[in-house]
This record gives C-alpha cells, sequence and structure tokens, in this order.
C-alpha cells in the first residue's frame, strides 16, 4: 500500500466519519457506568415568584426512584455562596440552579427526580407537586424596550460603536434616505444532541464528566469553581459533539445539576435533556434594528444611522456585536451606531452561530438593498461604490479583505449579469421569481493554543489538545496539518481531542479552532521533528548517508521517512527504526502558538475579518405566498482553506441555518405565561439541506499570512452572514414587496 502526506488545501473526507455513521463515535449521553442513576429534570411552569411547597409523596412512590434533589435538600456548594467562573459566561449575575426558591424563569429547574431508569425518573418528575407564588413578570420584547439600558460591564468581546462625521445632519441633508425597523424573531438552538451530561465516579472519588459541550476545560474550570473540586478531581471529555453552533460556550445547568446529584449519592448520573427542554434556556435574542441611511442620487453613502437592542434576562447582560457591521464594511464619511438591551423575565439569551452578525449583518444589508433600489442602482454596483478597503469604523487597515473578487466571482458564477433591475419582472407559471444578494463579515480570530506531538515505538504519530469537533472537520483537518507538517500519511497519526487533561486550548467557537489549534499543532510537529533529527544526529550509530544529510541540512523527513532531499529513495529510515536509534521509546513535545507567531499581528495593528458575497434566487407562489429557496451561490474570502470539502459543508450548513433564519425560525412567546410555546420540531420549523436544491460555495483565492500563523481565517459563522438577507432581498425582487421582519411571513 502506497501512503501519501495528505496535504494542508486537500478535500479529504472526515478521518472520524466512519466512528459517527457505525456509531463507534461515544457522545455525552452515551457512557453507561456500573449502577448508574437517570435524572430527569423538572421546569417550573412559572416566570417569576416563589417556591411555596413541594410535595415529593407521590414521586418517591413511583418504583425506581432514588431522590428528589430540589432546593431543600442538595448538597452545599461553592456555587450557593460566592462568584464563580462560567468561562463564557455574560456579566450580570449567573443564574444558579437549585440555589432557593426564587423563581426567575419559565423552565427553571426546581428539581432532579433521580432514579434507576429513564422512565421511572420521567414519571416521577411528572408526578412531582410544586406550589408556586406568582409574582408580576414580562415577557414581551416591545414591552421590555422602553427599560433598555447599556450595561455598566460589558463581555470581554465587546466591541462599542464608534461614530464618525455627523451622521444625524448629513442625514437630514441626504437627497436620498430610506428609514425603518427591522427585527428578527428570536431562534432556539437545535443541534441534533441535546445537552446531556454523564457524570461517572470513579474508584478514587473522582468525577469524569462527559458532557455536550464546545469547551472541556472551560466545563472543568466551572465545576472546580462551583464545587471547590480541584482539577485533577474533575476530568471532563467531549471527544464528539453532535452539532452545537454555540449552544454549548456556556456550561449549562444539566451539567452543574448532574455532578450535583453524584456528589449527593455518592453515585454516576446521567442527566438529558428532551427536546422541548432545549427551548427553555438556549436562544438567540430577539433584535430590533432601527436604521436610516442617507445618500446622493448618484448612489454615494452620505449616512448610516444604526441603533440596535436585543433582549436579555434580568440578571444577566447578554451583548452582542449588533450594530457595528456595516460602520466598518462600508465606506462612508458620516456615521453613527447606538446599542442597548432590554430586559426580560425569562432566562438568558445566548450565543448562536454568528452572534451579533448573523442578526446585525443580515437586517443591514436589507436595509442596503432599499437603498441601493431609492437609488436605482443595482445592488451589487451599490456595494462596490461604497466599498470600503479599511475597517471604516476604527479607520484601521485590513490583513485582507477579497471581498471584491468573491462579488465579482460570485456574481459570475450565479449569472447575476442577467438580472433585470425591476421587481416582479421574472415569472414561471405562478411562481414569482426572484434574485437578491448581500455581502458578509466575520471577526478572523485567533487564540493562544497548546498542541502536544508525540512519536511512538511503532513509528505513529500522536496530536493531542483540548480543542473539540463539534462537527466542523477539526479532527480532518488537524491531521492534514500534521501530516504536512511533520512529513507523514495521515494513515499514521492519531488525533486525541474532547478532553480537559489535554493541552490547554479554548473553547471551540468564533471560527477560530482551525486558526488557533492548527497553529498549535503545526509547531509541535516541526518542533518535534527538529528534537527527532537531533536525537538521532547524537545517537552515533547511523548510515553515512544519514550522517552527512544531519550536518548538511539536507536530512528530511517524507512520507513517514528520514530520507535524503533528492538523494537515493532506497537509503531511508522508518520512523520507527529512528526512534529506536535514539535509545527513547517516545519523542514528545508541547507548544503553544500566540499570536506575533511566524509575521501574524497583533489585533492592536490591524483589523481582520472574512467576507463574503452571497447570491440567491427564489420562487414565491403567488397564490399562496409561499417561498422556496431555489439556487444559493455564496462566495467565501476566508484566508487558507485547510480542506475545501469540510470547509464548504461548513458554509453550506450555515446557509442552511439562515434559510430558517430568513423563512421559518420563530420561537413564538406567550407573554402571560412567559413560555417560549413552539418547543417541538411540529411548531418550530427549521429547513433541512434538501429543502435548499442548489447550494454552491466557492472559495476565494485570499492570501493572509498576517492573520494568522497558517493563514487561516476560518469558516462556518461567515455561511450565516447575509445569507439570509440575500434571501430576503430576493423576496423583494421577486413581489415587489419589502418585509423588514425575519422570518419573512406573508402578513407583513
Ligand atoms: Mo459559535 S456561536 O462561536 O459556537
Amino acid at each position: 500500500m502506497t501512503l501519501h502526506s495528505a496535504k494542508i488545501g486537500q478535500p479529504v473526507s472526515r478521518i472520524d466519519g466512519i466512528a459517527k455513521v457505525t456509531g463507534q463515535a461515544r457522545y455525552a449521553a452515551e457512557p453507561h457506568p456500573a449502577g448508574m442513576l437517570y435524572g430527569f429534570i423538572v421546569n417550573s411552569p412559572i416566570a417569576r415568584g416563589r417556591i411555596e411547597a413541594i410535595r415529593d409523596e407521590a414521586a418517591r412512590a413511583v418504583p425506581g426512584v432514588v431522590e428528589v434533589m430540589t432546593h431543600l435538600n442538595r448538597p452545599h456548594s461553592a456555587l450557593f455562596e460566592k462568584s464563580y467562573m462560567d468561562g463564557l459566561g455574560v456579566p450580570g449575575s449567573p443564574y444558579r440552579p437549585l440555589h432557593d426558591a426564587e423563581i426567575s424563569f419559565n423552565g427553571q429547574p426546581v428539581a432532579v427526580v433521580l432514579a434507576e431508569t429513564f422512565e421511572a425518573a420521567r414519571e416521577a418528575a411528572m408526578r412531582l407537586e410544586v406550589d408556586y407564588e406568582r409574582w408580576p413578570h414580562n415577557a414581551d420584547f416591545e414591552a421590555s424596550l422602553h427599560q433598555k439600558y447599556m450595561p455598566g460591564k460589558t463581555r470581554s468581546n465587546y466591541v462599542p460603536p464608534k461614530s464618525r462625521g455627523n451622521a444625524a445632519e448629513a442625514y437630514a441633508l441626504s437627497p436620498i434616505k430610506i428609514e425603518g425597523r427591522y427585527h428578527l424573531a428570536p431562534e432556539h438552538h437545535n443541534p441534533m444532541e441535546m445537552h446531556a451530561t454523564t457524570v461517572i465516579v470513579e474508584e478514587d472519588g473522582t468525577f469524569t464528566v462527559w458532557d455536550k459541550t464546545q469547551g472541556p476545560q472551560a466545563v472543568q474550570a466551572y465545576l472546580t469553581s462551583a464545587l471547590s473540586l480541584s482539577k485533577d478531581q474533575v476530568r471532563v471529555r467531549n471527544p464528539y459533539v453532535g452539532g452545537a453552533f454555540g449552544s454549548g460556550l456556556r456550561a449549562q445547568h444539566n451539567v452543574f445539576l448532574a455532578v450535583l446529584a453524584a456528589k449527593m449519592l455518592n453515585r454516576s448520573v446521567r442527566v438529558t435533556l428532551t427536546r422541548q427542554q432545549m427551548f427553555t434556556h438556549v436562544f438567540r435574542p430577539e433584535a430590533v434594528m432601527d436604521i436610516a441611511l442617507g445618500a446622493q442620487p448618484d448612489g454615494t453613502l452620505q449616512s448610516m444611522i444604526v441603533n440596535g437592542v436585543t433582549d436579555t434576562s434580568r440578571f444577566e447582560h447578554n451583548m452582542e456585536n449588533l450594530v457595528i457591521w456595516g460602520l466598518i464594511n462600508y465606506k462612508c464619511p458620516n456615521a453613527t451606531a447606538d446599542y442597548k438591551v432590554a430586559p426580560r423575565d425569562t432566562y438568558t439569551s445566548s450565543d448562536m452561530r454568528a452572534p451579533g452578525a448573523a442578526t446585525g449583518v443580515n437586517l443591514f444589508e436589507m436595509a442596503i438593498d432599499e437603498m441601493a433600489y431609492a437609488c436605482n442602482m443595482d445592488p451589487l454596483d451599490f456595494r462596490l461604490h461604497n466599498y470600503s478597503d479599511i475597517d471604516a469604523m476604527h479607520d484601521m487597515p485590513l490583513t485582507s479583505k477579497a471581498l471584491k473578487e468573491a462579488m465579482h466571482e460570485g456574481a459570475e458564477r450565479f449569472g447575476w449579469q442577467n438580472r433585470p433591475m425591476a421587481p416582479q419582472s421574472m415569472r414561471d407559471g405562478k411562481d414569482l421569481i426572484g434574485w437578491g444578494m448581500a455581502t458578509g463579515i466575520w471577526d478572523a480570530m485567533f487564540s493562544p493554543t497548546s498542541a502536544r506531538a508525540t512519536l511512538t515505538a511503532d513509528g505513529r504519530l500522536h496530536i493531542a489538545t483540548a480543542a473539540s469537533d463539534i462537527g466542523t472537520g477539526t479532527y480532518t483537518i488537524l491531521a492534514q496539518t500534521a501530516s504536512e507538517a511533520f512529513g507523514i500519511p495521515m494513515e499514521m497519526i492519531d488525533i486525541e481531542l474532547g478532553d480537559s487533561t489535554l493541552p490547554e486550548c479554548p473553547t471551540e467557537g468564533g471560527s477560530w479552532t482551525a486558526a488557533s489549534a492548527g497553529a498549535a499543532v503545526w509547531l509541535a510537529c516541526q518542533s518535534l521533528r527538529e528534537k527527532l533529527f537531533k536525537a538521532v544526529g547524537k545517537s552515533g550509530n547511523i548510515s553515512a548517508w544519514l550522517t552527512e544529510g544531519l550536518s548538511n541540512n539536507t536530512t528530511v523527513l517524507k512520507d513517514g521517512f528520514l530520507q535524503d532531499k533528492g538523494a537515493d529513495e532506497n537509503l531511508r529510515l522508518s520512523l520507527s527504526e529512528a526512534l529506536s536509534l535514539t535509545g527513547q521509546d517516545r519523542l514528545e513535545v508541547e507548544e503553544t502558538a500566540k499570536p506575533g507567531l511566524r509575521g501574524t499581528i497583533s489585533q492592536m495593528r490591524k483589523a481582520r475579518f472574512t467576507h463574503s458575497a452571497v447570491f440567491c434566487e427564489v420562487r414565491v407562489d403567488e397564490e399562496l405566498g409561499i417561498v422556496r429557496v431555489t439556487r444559493l451561490v455564496n462566495a467565501v474570502a476566508a484566508g487558507r482553506i485547510m480542506n475545501p470539502k469540510t470547509a464548504a459543508s461548513q458554509v453550506r450548513g450555515a446557509m442552511v441555518m439562515a434559510t430558517g433564519m430568513a423563512l421559518h425560525e420563530e420561537s413564538l412567546m406567550d407573554e402571560r405565561v412567559g413560555r417560549f410555546m413552539n418547543h417541538n420540531f411540529s411548531e418550530y420549523h427549521i429547513p433541512a439541506h434538501a429543502d435548499i436544491p442548489d447550494m454552491d460555495v466557492l472559495f476565494i483565492a485570499e492570501e493572509d499570512p498576517e492573520v494568522s500563523p497558517l493563514g487561516i481565517k476560518g469558516v462556518g459563522e461567515i455561511g450565516m452572514c447575509g445569507t439570509a438577507a440575500a434571501i430576503a432581498n430576493a423576496v423583494f425582487h421577486a413581489t415587489g414587496q419589502r418585509h423588514r421582519n425575519l422570518p419573512i411571513t406573508p402578513g407583513d
């Protein structure tokens, strides 16, 4: 068998694919330790008030029930008396599960029933009787808007908007204006794998916690601080994650409650949430954006005014980078933006794929389309006319921006030049056909990350870092990176991820993992090779060609063999032979990649973003108003693409999600009880890949040695930014009707 080194940039299929489709991949709810109990969470049916009494006789009478854990009998935890670390939490006073009798949101856990079987736990949960004292609440976003505020303490990733010129005056003087309120409904997280935790109580009393998370080390930090445990008492594992999209950024209540119960009963415990229970806590905030744009008749933007509000809970300040994107991406002499949050009696809204930009970019790009039409200009030409080569909000150069190229290449692939300007001008039978476009922008981030590379006696290379592969292809691209950096076939590489004991890696999210973990693996592999060459050189008993090669720097590692550059292929040494020459049974290095490495630059000196241009075709049934997305082309400029196959899958998945945002997904609040009511797939509609027959993803060549050590910007979230707007703009082109609310419905 000939083995080849798989290079970065090749469309390699997922190396974890077989494990996933054959059921060998273990997810959080799958380990089954001996004596494990099943925990079922009971949720509050009221939005605000306090628990007056809990009667658990009927619940305890269900055969198999072991305990009903409530705020009255749960063990003590540091979480109940002090502030504690919550990895990617937000400013405020985080909700503390089972802390006391007070109810702050509908769906709040009030008890965990623990039983020998899942069915017994669920049955008993339904029999638990809880009396509540109800206090007035407000769960209506509209009504909360008059209480909007700017939190005193902001999230660490919050970018405050920055004004330029005099936007109000320029707006007043602009001959062409548009103004409107744009709205996005709240959307709930529905990954395939719901939140779940299995806590294994090991023989030595330590906990191994399998959790559905994007950050095993963040969950470990949360648990150690909440339960006053040391790092070696809690190991968190998430080797496989069934999608997350931000729902697994924060440690969720299931993991705390599962560990608390395991501590209380000294038994292994599994807590899984049902699909309905996912609707109690993880949702993208509802948003309004008031946008006013002014322009000259030739389409030159004169003024941009963006005021946005998103919802948060009463106890935490969830903030998004909602209003900045148009100010960054467009050249316009006068611009101002303002952002606030509005509190309501629900759980805190949270991050969902491209938080802030998914909402802010799409709503802003819908307004830009309106402005292009107000100027009687083609929407693509309008954007090119107002194109900025810099981060216009910070007046800062960019590491790269191949958006113009993306616009041109995407337009050509789509056939945009054949588009008639007038709405309602294409039709097929009773279908109106519309073409729309928008651009996308998202951060290109890079965070310090460590990785370990180990060569073992069998000649295999082992890579380890605490990154999470949430379905994005991280295993695969890291194997490609190691293969190229070390010079070894992918088949000889093992990748270990998703374990808090591995070298430090930030929580997966923000599309930063490829750039960050990729750089760490690259660095570790290079340093391991140097270490190997040195050790072999010192070992004395080696062939003349190798002695010579090592001293002349002509020895290379290629396809898993030490050989001489360009010399006889028969003169080569396998990795296991090389290692045995050194007299050691393993060689190991650990390296940390940080900004500044390999010519990358500090975040302070240049701004860094991914960009995209999205083109969409819709068909709208003129009689029924049904909208179908029939074609999407997304041209993405995201620096170096590690693997066009997995990267295109990321972008396609985001485009499907954005189709949900544009046309289907909407969590409907019953203000009287303060609960999102459509908490199931029969009433909360999400599209699938099959709903969009033709999706085309193009990657635009973009070399950017400054953005991250391997020139990677990351993909995934960028596919969400712009796509919903392209769909909305296509609906306008088909129908001549403007919709400023997402999802678009025939009513408004
Ligand atoms: Mo993503 S919302 O950064 O997991």
